[in-house]
């Protein structure tokens, strides 16, 4: 239940308490059980005021989830339970809406979750500010500029897995909307020492280490190295492996993170080949050599190492070689070289080492910078986030540990004035009157640092530049004479004796005594370190390198730009770079997140009272707390304040209408809380004692559990009355629905009933009515009946009248035509008969003759002239009409087949019936010719090729061209000729040949002459004393004679206009030269079939035997 409800305040459900201002009573036993028990609950995160405490839990916790982030987003600060979060939403909406350039300082020791702290800022910005390709891009670049810094940065320590060996320093930038546009990283001091010795059970930074295990074979061939880390010096190899860690996949991880940076692949490639050199500087090894004139002198013991160094950084070897063994001084324009024994040697690898390092990760942030640099020239809003090294106190601290504190000293000093400074400007902005609380400033110990004058740095810096012999010991004395008698300065060999029997500080240490605890610091190497010094040599054979990165890294060692002069120290450069972002931060809305490690040994659960109380000493989060507390420990805004409280009194409970102000000056008077217990500010109450606050919110816990049974009670109340009522409203429904219903139901039964009485009514009335209707009707009916019949005698008897009327009328007529025809006949009886029987006869004939007619008409016989039918006579009288008829129509029939005729075929029958005149009955051979049809030209003269001659003699049409047989006037034997017939002439030729055997003008041809018997003799009579006529007259027989003898005539009488003289007798006269010869046809025997045979009888007699 508890669970579930909505968090509305960090003063919710809180364990411990959540803001340490509240904490009751206030010292350190309660402040580290506070922060015990919420430990121990899970809760890493607790407040003093507006400074977040972070207790590493050493454990991934579900605290950090997207739905964290939007839980977080957009709250107000002390509404939730603490979280990094809170504080980051706050900065970033403070940054977004009010324009405040913030800055994130996170303080803490090594392994206390500073880091990881900045990441988790980052990220969740990262979460709710703006969206897009491009901002997305942004991010993820600035996001993944973690990976590859913590590789070349981060190392292994005692302390912590993943321990930043250098101070970052991030801006990131925002446009006006609150979108991030890119950043600037500030690195400073990498503890490079650590390049060349690790302390026990530490690693080198990671990368080495990285690429080793995660290069590819041929990558690492590439850089000429090998997988074992054993083989390099340079690596401390007792805790070469870290528990969980797998460099192998991290090496991916920063491989893939570098592109998204946006390194080339051949900057990446020089990168690794540089960080390959380094590994492999510390294989050199050097062996003494004595010279002749004494002096010492060192020489490379392998040259392999070397050589590969020289092939990966393109260096000559030879000039490596001889920067190892010489050093060269040049003073007032002369150069000294002088030989550098085994010490200095090493001396001079490491310096290398350490330098080539150091100088490629400054490298390294320059161009990450430019990577992620915001694009733009617009305004920018910034948020800065600091996660420097923490303070750290070792067995053996030197250097580095000096300077790291000395940060970590500016920091608690920025620190104490900014939330002293805040604090103090709020009273002053709400008006309320300040007084001076006494808290640790540790100004005094910066000072006794960095003072220009007597400060240890410019000690330091001063010992280094004196000339004469320079050691940590004249260091050290120099500290003891100057810095004697400062507070927190501790030497035994100091001038003042406090110290003189403390065995715990050795001769060679000084002890400063840190506003976090005293530290011991071991003089040995300050003065080199400080120097940070690099032979020229040195420097200058990097600058000839072939490597352009290499060469890019040692500008100094270009001979061209030789300086004289000493670089600044490392001492006070990190001095000047301290300042620089002092003052940046100083420029900033300051948000706190004080990391605390609860154990050393990295491990969940585990609460180290001892651990925490100092870290919390050192932090001084007690003095925090009071400071906080001096004034008042509590303040809010007069509306969420009122409206927190606003139950307790009944004025200003459920509503106070008026300024929230008032509303809170009345709910104090009447809660009746001592006036020096609060203070009103311009917009927020100040409550000076957190038990105030707790009183008060002890009392609305009260109250809110009197509401709570108020409200369940009004609810309850409520609740059943709502019901009621809706009960109430649904009875009413429902008895108005069933009303309606039952009144529905009864209308509907006595619209029923009525309907049916109703109808019964109406069947009653129709009936009655159909009633009389049928009656009247019936009477209607009757009436009418009755006139029917009425009518009907009437009419019958008017019919009868008027017949028995007509029937006298009509007797009356026939009696008068009786009577009349009487009188006539009487009158004409003697001129009637005789007309009338002619009239009778004419009129009975001519029915006759049409109806003869008519019955002719369909009794016609066909229309061939050669039909004989012809229907019977119906009457006597009519033979010779009847007769008659037949032979117009016979007639008229054959008119109609010769009008179908063309020309030739009349001509054809012309010929023919010419024939019928000539020879009709007259000879025998007649009736077969009637059918044969006349050819004329039965021999082709024209086609037979054999003809030709004949055919050009005869210029004429031919009529007759056959082949007859010519009887031999002597012997009566037959020859056969041609017979031809042109229009003049008669022509007769040789039949093989075609040779004109005789020509006989038609004119000279007086007659033919024929039997009248079935042969075909003819003779050709000839003029007597013609010239044809010389062998006289010719005797022919032919199968064609009818024909011939018809054209004969026909063409004789066409050209002479007379008729050719055709004798038919069975016995004539034929002229044989002077004999007259006569031919007689006599009845043969059929001896030789049915041809006729010719014999000479005598000289008077040829006699031709017809079968
Ligand atoms: N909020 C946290 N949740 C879980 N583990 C954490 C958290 N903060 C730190 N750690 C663990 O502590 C280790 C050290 O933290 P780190 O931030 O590197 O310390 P610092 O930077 O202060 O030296 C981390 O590697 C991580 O394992
Ligand atoms: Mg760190």
């Amino acid at each position: 239940m508890a669970k579930m409800e909505a968090k509305t305040s960090l003063l919710d459900n809180m364990i411990g308490v959540g803001d340490m201002v509240l904490l009751e009573p206030l010292n350190e036993d309660s402040f580290i059980n506070n922060l015990k028990k919420r430990f121990d609950h899970s809760e890493v995160y607790t407040y003093i005021g507006s400074v977040v405490i972070s207790i590493n839990p050493y454990r991934s916790l579900p605290i950090y989830s997207p739905e964290k982030v939007e839980e977080y987003r957009n709250r107000n600060f002390y509404e939730l339970s603490p979280h990094i979060f809170a504080l980051s939403d706050e900065a970033y909406r403070s940054l977004r809406d009010q324009d405040k350039d913030q800055c994130i300082l996170i303080t803490g020791e090594s392994g206390a979750g500073k880091t990881e702290a900045s990441k988790l800022v980052m990220s969740y910005v990262a979460a709710v500010c703006g969206k897009g390709a491009e901002v997305n891009q942004v991010k993820e670049q600035l996001l993944q500029s973690n990976p590859v810094l913590e590789a070349f940065g981060n190392a292994k320590t005692v302390r912590n897995d993943n321990s930043s060996r250098f101070g970052k320093y991030m801006d990131i930038e925002f446009d006006f909307k609150g979108d991030p546009l890119g950043g600037v990283i500030s690195n400073y001091l990498l503890e490079k020492s650590r390049v060349v010795k690790q302390p026990r059970g530490e690693r080198n930074f990671h990368i080495f280490y990285q690429i080793l295990s995660g290069a590819s074979e041929d990558f690492l061939c590439k850089l000429k190295l090998e997988r074992d880390f054993s083989r390099y010096n340079y690596l401390g190899l007792d805790s070469a492996r870290v528990n969980g860690v797998d460099d192998a996949a991290n090496f991916r991880t920063v491989r893939n993170a570098m592109q998204i940076v946006g390194f080339m692949d051949h900057e990446t490639q020089s990168i690794f080949e540089v960080v390959a050199a380094v590994l492999k500087l510390g294989n050199i090894e050097f062996k003494p050599e004595s010279r002749v004139n004494g002096l010492d002198e060192s020489k490379i013991k392998d040259k392999n190492e070397l050589k590969e160094i020289c092939e990966l950084t393109g260096i000559d070897q030879s000039v490596l070689e001889r920067a190892f063994s010489f050093r060269t001084v040049e003073a007032k324009q002369e150069k000294v070289s002088t030989t550098l024994n085994v010490a200095q040697a090493y001396y001079a690898r490491d310096a290398l080492a350490k330098n080539l390092y150091s100088r490629l990760f400054s490298w390294l942030v320059t161009r990450i910078n430019e990577s992620i640099k915001a694009q733009t020239k617009v305004r920018k809003k910034v948020m800065g986030v600091l996660d420097i090294y923490g303070f750290e106190i070792f067995e053996d601290n030197s250097f580095e540990q000096f300077i790291i504190n000395y940060c970590n000293e500016k920091l608690q000093q920025i620190f104490i004035e900014l939330t002293l400074k805040e604090e103090q400007e709020e009273y002053i902005r709400e008006g309320i009157e300040w007084t001076h609380i006494e808290y640790f400033n540790n100004a005094i110990i910066c000072d006794l640092i960095e003072n220009n004058q007597t400060g240890i740095l410019a000690m330091l810096d001063e010992e280094c530049l004196r000339p004469g012999t320079v050691t940590d010991e004249t260091f050290l004395e120099k500290l003891n004479q100057v810095c004697a008698t400062h507070q927190h300065f501790e030497s035994r060999m100091s001038k003042c004796s406090r110290f003189l029997n403390d065995t715990s500080l050795p001769h060679s240490c000084f002890r400063i005594q840190h506003y976090a605890g005293k530290v011991m610091y071991q003089v040995e190497g300050f003065v080199d370190k400080n120097n940070d010094l690099l032979y020229r040599d040195l420097s200058q054979a990097m600058w000839k390198a072939s490597h352009s990165l290499i060469k890019a890294l040692f500008p100094e060692g270009n001979p061209a730009k030789i300086n004289l002069k000493r670089p600044p120290t490392a001492g006070s450069q990190f001095k000047a770079s301290v300042a620089t972002l002092m003052k940046n931060l100083q420029t900033k809305n300051p948000n706190y997140i004080r990391c605390i490690k609860p154990n050393d040994k990295k491990a969940a659960h585990v609460f180290n009272d001892a651990l925490v109380c100092h870290q919390i000493r050192y932090l001084g989060l007690l003095e925090n707390v009071r400071v906080r507390r001096a004034g008042y420990a509590f303040r809010q805004a007069y509306e969420p304040c009122l409206e927190r409280y606003k139950m307790l009194c009944k004025q200003t409970w459920p509503h106070w209408r008026g300024p929230a102000r008032a509303g809170v000056e009345v709910l104090f008077n009447e809660l009746e809380i001592p006036e020096e217990e609060f203070s009103f500010g311009r917009s927020k109450i100040f409550i000076r004692n957190p038990r105030t606050l707790f009183k008060l919110e002890d009392m609305r816990k009260q109250r809110l559990e009197d509401l709570a049974t108020l409200i369940e009670k009004i609810y309850r109340g409520w609740k059943c009355r709502t019901r009621f009522l809706l009960m109430k409203k649904s009875q009413i429904v429902i008895a108005s629905w069933y009303r309606r219903y039952a009144q529905q139901k009864k209308y509907q039964k006595i619209k029923s009933s009525a309907i049916i009485l109703q109808s019964y009514i109406r069947g009653w009335k129709a009936r009655k009515l159909l009633r009389e209707l049928k009656h009247q009707k019936r009477c209607n009916e009757a009436a009418t009946t009755i006139a029917a019949y009425w009518h009907g005698t009437r009419a019958r008897r008017e019919l009868k009248r008027l017949k028995e009327e007509a029937r006298r009328k009509h007797a009356v007529a026939v009696i008068w035509a009786y009577w009349l025809g009487l009188k006539v006949r009487r009158e004409y009886r003697k001129f009637f008969r005789a007309n009338a029987g002619r009239k009778i006869y004419e009129f009975t004939l001519q029915r006759i003759m049409q109806k003869y007619f008519l019955e002719m008409k369909n009794k016609m016989p066909s229309l061939s002239p050669i039909d004989k039918n012809w229907p019977a006579r119906p009457y006597l009288f009519l033979d010779s009409t009847h007769k008659e008829l037949k032979r117009i129509f016979h007639l008229w029939r054959c008119k109609k087949y010769r009008d179908q005729f063309t020309d030739q075929q009349k001509l054809i029958y012309e010929e023919k019936l010419e024939a019928s005149e000539l020879f009709k009955d007259k000879k025998a051979l007649y009736p077969a010719s009637v059918g044969q049809p006349f050819q004329g030209a039965y021999l082709e003269i024209s086609k037979n090729p054999k003809y030709k001659k004949l055919k050009d003699a005869v210029d004429e049409k031919i009529i007759i061209a056959e082949v007859v047989n010519k009887i031999n006037r002597a012997n009566g034997k037959a020859t056969s000729r041609i017979f031809l017939l042109t229009k003049n002439n008669v022509l007769l030729a040789d039949q093989k040949s075609g040779n004109i055997k005789s020509e006989v003008p038609l004119g000279d041809v007086t007659k033919v002459s024929m039997s009248s018997q079935n042969d075909g003799f003819f003779a050709v009579h000839l003029k007597e004393g013609s010239e044809a006529a010389s062998k006289g007259d010719f005797l022919f027989s032919s199968d064609h004679l009818i024909e011939m003898a018809t054209k004969l005539y026909r063409t004789t009488l066409s050209q002479t206009k007379q008729k050719l003289n055709i004798e038919i007798s069975d016995e004539f006269l034929v002229q044989f030269r002077q004999d007259k010869v006569c031919v007689k046809f006599i009845q043969g025997s059929q001896k030789n079939g049915n041809i006729p045979t010719c014999k000479r009888k005598n000289n008077r007699l040829l006699e031709v035997a017809v079968p």
